[in-house]
């Protein structure tokens, strides 16, 4: 494998498996501002790769506060051009229960106030970029493939709705996700993966599913049971990024 990879961890994913072997720990500046965190270079299965969490290693930044631009930025920097992101996710779909994975293949954005594009400012022309398949297809498939060797339960494809949090959705906004054709919801998916897309890198999503989105199961949503169900996944997690570097 010649692509140098990032893994950006989402909640419950705040460091990598007792495999990676730590190099060091890097704090970088970037024109965008402050990273989640240093950037923590290492070795997994003889392979360079740095792992960056997402909402810092204490868990401290709430989805809405993550500075993404920098995040990318510096993954861009340090000559990443493949990233693994991690996201924790509600399902409304009955194919991805609690505990499962899924690696999505599309993107509605409900997010809003984020600073989305690295194309805003000092601009000598107005840039569009492609994002009608918002995920690198080359990077699902390898992750699918890998899964599929694996044995583990995932579902290969999904509509992920990026929601603005840092609140859960009501009943009737999951209703309504549902019509557009979500499958998963979270808060972390946008605007990272567009960002990903704006510097060329291949982004995709490992969306690990911690409850069912609101008002679709009798059970209260509690931030316990939500910890419970990621544990869980993660384990799945940490195995499908280990075969995939194998
Ligand atoms: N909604 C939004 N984000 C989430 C959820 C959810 O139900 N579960 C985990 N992340």
């Amino acid at each position: 494998m010649s692509s140098k990879f990032a893994v950006i961890g989402g909640t419950g994913l705040y460091a990598m498996m007792s495999e990676f072997e730590m190099t060091r720990q890097e704090i970088v500046n970037t024109p965008y501002g402050e990273p989640s965190g240093p950037l923590v270079h290492g070795r997994l299965l003889g392979h360079d790769v740095v792992f960056i969490a997402r909402h810092g290693f204490t868990h401290r930044l709430p989805p809405h506060s993550i500075n993404y631009r920098a995040n990318i930025w510096m993954l861009k920097n340090a000559g990443v051009d493949s990233i693994i992101a991690v996201n924790a996710v509600g399902s409304m779909n009955q194919d991805c229960p609690p505990e499962t994975l899924v690696i999505p293949d599309q993107i509605i954005d409900y997010s809003w106030g984020r600073q989305h594009t690295f194309y805003a400012e000092d601009l000598t022309r107005v840039v569009h970029v492609d994002f009608t398949q918002p995920y690198s297809e080359s990077l699902r498939k390898t992750l699918i493939q890998t899964g599929e060797k694996a044995g583990l339960s995932m579902l290969n494809k999904g509509v992920y709705g990026c929601t603005q949090g840092p609140r859960l959705e009501t009943a009737a906004e999951i209703q309504r996700m549902i019509r557009d054709g979500c499958d998963i919801v979270g808060m972390t998916g946008m605007p990272e993966a567009a960002l990903a897309r704006e510097l060329s890198l291949e982004y995709a999503s490992i969306a690990v599913v911690a409850n069912w989105a609101a008002g679709l199961s009798d059970d209260p949503l509690s931030m316990d049971a939500i910890s419970n169900c990621l544990q869980q996944g993660m384990t799945q997690v940490k195995t499908l990024i280990l075969q995939v570097f194998q």
